[in-house]
């Protein structure tokens, strides 16, 4: 099924985007695997004309922001984001008719109506440098409560925090981790900003998922504990053969990553079906706060 799906995709010009959580399977038949910034990279510089998006609806929608010409396809309607869902337009126009005026900084994971009522978007990997970025000392950052305390830990600006988390992140417990490191006393933990102050604070790093990888194969260290989502740990074993990843809790593990197949994949090459398009009343404004981040960044 993987060189029918090459072979399709060649004939769709289609480029398969997959990011680092997704299965195995599914990450070995991509172009390219990589965290949101990445992939939201890719998806506003390559020349196919479809693209496969293997990962969660707010990635495609993003693709789809950057992209409006291109035909992007979600394998799997069903695969929403938990956190991204903690936050709708009304409430955030709410939030923003109470503060006084003020930046708004979202991180990627929520919606393109979300996206466009913001002045610049973030991800994991720039959020430090993204809030640094903004003349203003205070400003408001969705949908991650957890993000924005640790970019507030980093940068010393005041940051509104909005109630929204990523329940696979919010699980993992300080507890979880003293277990780890006590089986693994020579591991280095690595943990992702998703994750709680008190995790963060036990971590030897903080980095995306990426970031994770590329920390990993510079690193002297041989054996890794690792805070964020499971499907992680398949790439940073594959490039790094030599050293020994461990997950920091067996339960992190996000469902909505886990649904796209490669039979999904397979169908939504030969139907076309899954196309993720956002209303142009919807796009320019979001469009502007994607950009924005990748301009600056
Ligand atoms: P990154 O790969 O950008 O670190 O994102 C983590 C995540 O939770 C995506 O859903
Ligand atoms: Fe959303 Fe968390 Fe799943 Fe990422 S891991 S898609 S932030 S619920």
């Amino acid at each position: 099924m993987q060189q029918e799906i090459k072979k399709l995709a060649g004939q769709r010009k289609a480029i398969i985007l997959a990011h680092n959580y997704q299965p195995p399977q599914i990450q070995d038949i991509a172009d390219l695997c990589g965290d949101s910034l990445e992939l939201s990279r890719k998806a506003a510089q390559t020349d196919a004309e479809v693209i496969v998006f293997c990962g969660v609806h707010f990635m495609a929608e993003t693709a789809s922001i950057l992209s409006p010409d291109k035909k992007v396809l979600l394998p799997r309607q069903d695969a929403g984001c938990l956190m991204a869902d903690m936050i709708t337009a009304e409430c955030l126009k709410a939030k923003i008719d109470d503060l006084p005026p003020m930046p708004v900084v979202t991180y990627v994971n929520s919606t393109a109506e979300v996206k466009a009522l913001s002045t610049i978007c973030c991800t994991s990997a720039n959020v430090v440098q993204v809030v640094n970025t903004l003349d203003s000392n205070e400003m408001l950052l969705t949908p991650d409560r957890n993000l924005a305390m640790y970019a507030a830990s980093q940068t010393g600006k005041k940051i509104h925090i909005w109630d929204g988390y990523c329940p696979t992140h919010e699980w993992l417990k300080p507890e979880d981790v003293q277990k780890a490191k006590a089986a693994h006393p020579n591991a280095i933990f690595i943990a992702h900003p998703e994750c709680r102050p008190e995790i963060l604070q036990l971590a030897d790093s903080i980095a995306s998922t990426s970031g994770m990888l590329r920390m990993a194969a510079k690193s002297d260290a041989d054996e890794f504990i690792v805070g964020t989502e499971n499907g992680l740990l398949y790439p940073l074993q594959k490039a790094n053969p030599g050293k020994t990843f461990y997950p920091a809790s067996e339960k992190m593990i996000c469902k909505n990553m886990k649904k796209i197949s490669l039979s999904d994949v397979l169908h939504c090459l030969e139907s076309l079906e899954g196309e993720v398009k956002v209303d142009e009343k919807i796009r320019r404004p979001a469009l502007k706060a994607v950009e924005r981040m990748l301009e600056t960044i």
